[in-house]
């Protein structure tokens, strides 16, 4: 059977969301790496509508932009000061053309877990039973303030009737309204032109137009679904962790189902939009956020968090924080490292503990595997950063950039003051601050040359452990140690 593309969908989203007491319109709260409107906005996109109408009011200042960042070619409509949903699907068939036929769902931007393969179902079913609505519905042992689903003696769907509104038969109903629909337009259209605001809230309700097409003689149908996490609504913030939490159960089961490992999966959160290879290993405590993609084989935790992060094949990545970088295959970084955006860690290469880095090209094979500042940089392939090595790239007033050719070396606790360069197979020696070119095959050495002064200690220190330590040792003279007075070490 081929898929059936409805005409359009429409998103309701110009509610204020009062009870999640915020300054960020409930809509644009966040679950699985993504806002509730882009959930909504990601199922009616796979049912494949032509058109999309996102209907908007509270803060649209805020609204509008984010769904036309998401969804350049969504629809925006703008509903006015008449309440309800009735009036605001009104207002979203308003910006659809007017010629437009066959079927448009209704979908709520406040219920994230809602899958496209159910909209594809809804449409399935709503245009195989020609019926002129079809409404999904849920069966709830609380059925809480959902709109109850009112049906006749023979069993088909009369009405809807709000919680507010309702009786308390009507309260005993335990099939409710999801708040999600498939219509024929031409019905939906003459129905909501009848639509009044005389119910309990003042609202126009669009509720009331499955009572006002059934009474045309119209065909109402529902589309029961047993999978009760679609149909939840957000309306506070405990549902907000709720629902989250349920979506990343979804996510771990699919990623493992994918062969993926997840050895925790109550303390691994993964957003929708993160990728995995087969085989990939996650540990305890890791967070994989926005369009994060981890190749196969890959080992990631305990306790990581990659953001819109790119991890090579059989990488291995430990204790540490990653954003917008890209970690080459069979690389290793951690335990204690922060990755900041611009960070390109190539094949083989290594960042180890305690290492900051940004906008930093680090080459295959390269490491900077401790307690290293290493900003604006380029690192040829092969190079060793000693222990310590600082970047100095920022003077105050400028950003500089620093170039370590292939196979260098340079040596533990050094500077490299930006903007400088260090060329192929050199060396910098260790403790050197570097501010000036090296070429290649030269060493650097840009520190105080050492120098001992003999019988030191018996002069200022005598009677003490150490005095003792040296006579036992016997005290040394110029000369007759290896070291002498001359830093001997790097200059030979
Ligand atoms: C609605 C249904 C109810 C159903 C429930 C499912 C009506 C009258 N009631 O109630 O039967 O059980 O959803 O969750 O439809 N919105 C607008 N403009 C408005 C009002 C709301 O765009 O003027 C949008 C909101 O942004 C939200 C959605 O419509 O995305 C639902 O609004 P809400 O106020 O939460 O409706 P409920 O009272 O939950
Ligand atoms: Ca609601």
């Amino acid at each position: 059977m081929s898929t059936p593309r409805p005409a359009a969908v429409i998103i309701l989203a110009a509610g204020e969301g009062t009870r999640m007491k915020s300054d960020t319109p409930k809509v644009l709260h966040r679950i699985g790496g993504r806002s509730l409107v882009g959930h909504a906005i990601a199922a009616a996109r796979e049912v494949g509508a032509e058109h999309l109408s996102v209907v908007v009011r509270h803060k649209r200042e805020l609204v509008a932009p984010h769904v036309t960042e998401i969804d350049p070619a969504a629809l925006i409509a703008d509903q006015d000061e008449v309440k309800g949903t009735g009036r605001a699907t009104e207002c979203g068939l308003d910006v659809l053309p007017a010629d437009l036929t066959g079927t448009v769902l209704v979908t709520m931007g406040d219920v994230p877990l809602l899958t496209g393969e159910t909209l594809v179902a809804l449409t399935r079913e709503h245009e195989s039973t020609g019926a002129a609505v079809t409404v999904v519905t849920s069966q709830l042992d609380d059925a809480l303030s959902y709109g109850r689903i009112v049906r006749d003696a023979d069993g088909s769907v009369e009405r809807i009737v709000e919680f507010k509104d309702a009786t308390e038969e009507e309260k005993a109903i335990t099939e409710i309204n999801s708040g999600i629909y498939a219509f024929d337009v031409a019905v939906l259209r003459e129905a909501l032109a009848q639509v009044t605001t005389d119910n309990a809230q003042g609202e126009k309700y669009l509720t009331d137009v499955l009572g006002i097409a059934r009474a045309a003689g119209r065909r109402v149908s529902a589309h029961l679904l047993e999978d009760l996490w679609q149909t939840e609504g957000i309306n506070d913030r405990v549902q907000l962790a709720r629902l989250g939490a349920e979506l990343n159960r979804r996510m771990c089961e699919k990623w493992m189902r994918e062969g993926v490992t997840i050895v925790d999966p109550a303390s691994t959160w993964i957003d929708v939009d993160a990728t995995f290879g087969r085989d990939v290993t996650i540990l305890p405590g890791t967070q994989i956020l926005g369009p994060s993609v981890v190749g196969a084989r890959a080992v990631i935790g305990p306790e990581v968090t990659l953001e819109a992060t790119e991890v090579g094949e059989d990488a291995e990545v430990r204790r540490a924080e990653a954003h917008h970088a890209v970690i080459g295959a069979g690389a290793s970084v951690g335990p204690y490292s922060y990755l900041r955006p611009g960070t390109e860690l190539g094949a083989g290469g290594k960042i180890g503990g305690f290492v900051e880095t940004k906008n930093a090209k680090i080459g295959d094979g390269a490491k900077v595997p401790h307690l290293t500042y290493c900003g604006d940089a380029v690192i040829g392939e092969g190079a060793n950063i000693g222990a310590g090595t600082i970047f100095a790239n920022y003077d105050g007033v400028t950003k500089g950039q620093t170039v370590v050719g292939a196979q260098s070396f340079v040596g533990s606790q050094s500077v490299l003051v930006a903007p400088v360069s260090i060329a192929d197979g050199a060396y910098v020696a260790a403790g050197s601050t570097i501010t000036g070119e090296v070429g290649p095959g030269q060493l650097a050495v840009a520190r105080g040359k050492q120098r001992n002064i003999d019988h030191w200690v018996a002069r200022r220190r005598a009677g003490t452990k150490t005095d003792e330590a040296a006579r036992a040792a016997g005290y040394a003279d110029a000369g007759s140690t290896t070291q002498g007075t001359t830093d001997t070490k790097d200059n030979a």
